[in-house]
């Protein structure tokens, strides 16, 4: 939706949003796809985050991205709703097929599975057929409905097991063990891939893994608030990532969705690096 010569707007949505690198990403890829828009960041307060982002539809937003703590909200502001976003009980995308400035009209999607899927494609040959999950958590839910896509058996460790039962279920995931977050020590090891969800890093706290020589190591999160555990991973001999690509891929997903092409995301990647340096 563009008002007459006006850039067509998208932003994202968040509390606090002030760090977020989609603004720099998206605004990348417009340049080099020549679109007339714009991608803002908006701080939303938690006051009514519903009626804003409903609010931002009839404003004239073409697209919003949503980060925590609204991706629940932004499933309650829609319309309609995609399989995915459904099943994992969130959304990051919302594209707007509103006709008229009167009814809020938001579709909701969900692309962090699938940005997900895009940095574990390009950074693992072949997939393995099981996982160990950390945490049970929104973020947690994305990548275990992503792994669940491809058919690789989880494990979960939670600080609270009964969350991740709860999240198995929901997604009727068959979920091969269920256990505490102090069990990691002894059982990481086991698994060719381990996916950290959990963010320690603001609370100075880190994930400890034993020593391995094969396995990969996904934390999610990126910058300070992964390094440590990444370090410590790699010291260990754990091949690692962080969430950098998973945030390239997901913002992929979503130009996608709002413009019908495809962006590179490789070119964004190395931007972020650079940027994030
Ligand atoms: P996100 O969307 O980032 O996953 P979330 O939905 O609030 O955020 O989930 C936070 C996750 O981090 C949960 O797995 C949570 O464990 P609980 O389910 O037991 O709450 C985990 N978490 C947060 N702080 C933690 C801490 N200090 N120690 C261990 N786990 C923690």
């Amino acid at each position: 939706m563009s008002f007459d010569g006006q850039p067509a707007l998208y932003g994202v949505i968040g509390h606090p949003v002030k760090h977020s690198l989609s603004p720099r990403i998206h605004e990348f890829w417009y340049e080099k796809h020549q679109k007339h828009a714009r991608y803002l960041a908006l701080d939303l307060l938690e006051a009514s985050p519903t009626e804003d982002i409903r609010a931002l539809g009839r404003a004239g937003f073409s697209g919003l991205n949503v980060t925590l703590p609204h991706k629940l909200s932004a499933l309650e502001a829609a319309a309609d709703i995609s399989d995915a976003a459904m099943k994992i009980g969130a959304a990051n995308t919302l594209r707007n097929v509103q006709t008229d400035q009167v009814s809020p009209a938001w579709f909701a999607d969900n692309t962090d599975w699938s940005g997900f899927l895009w940095s574990l494609d390009r950074w693992i040959p072949d997939l393995p057929e099981k996982a160990l999950l950390i945490g049970a958590g929104g973020a947690a839910r994305a990548v275990a409905y992503a792994l669940g896509q491809r058919g690789v058996r989880l494990s979960i460790l939670n600080r609270t097991p009964e969350k991740a039962r709860a999240l198995a279920d929901h997604m009727n995931l068959f979920v091969d063990e269920i256990s505490t977050l102090d069990q990691i020590e002894v059982l990481a090891g086991n698994f060719p891939l381990v996916i950290n969800t959990v963010s320690l890093g603001h609370s100075g706290g880190r994930i400890e893994l034993p020593t391995t020589n094969s396995g990969y190591f996904i934390d999610i999160s990126y910058g300070a608030a992964a390094s440590e555990t990444l370090n410590a991973a790699q010291a260990s001999g754990w091949k690692t990532e962080d969430g950098l690509p998973m945030l390239v891929g997901q913002a992929a997903d979503a130009f996608n969705i709002w413009f019908e092409e495809t962006p590179d995301r490789e070119a964004a990647l190395k931007a972020c690096r650079d940027w994030t340096r």
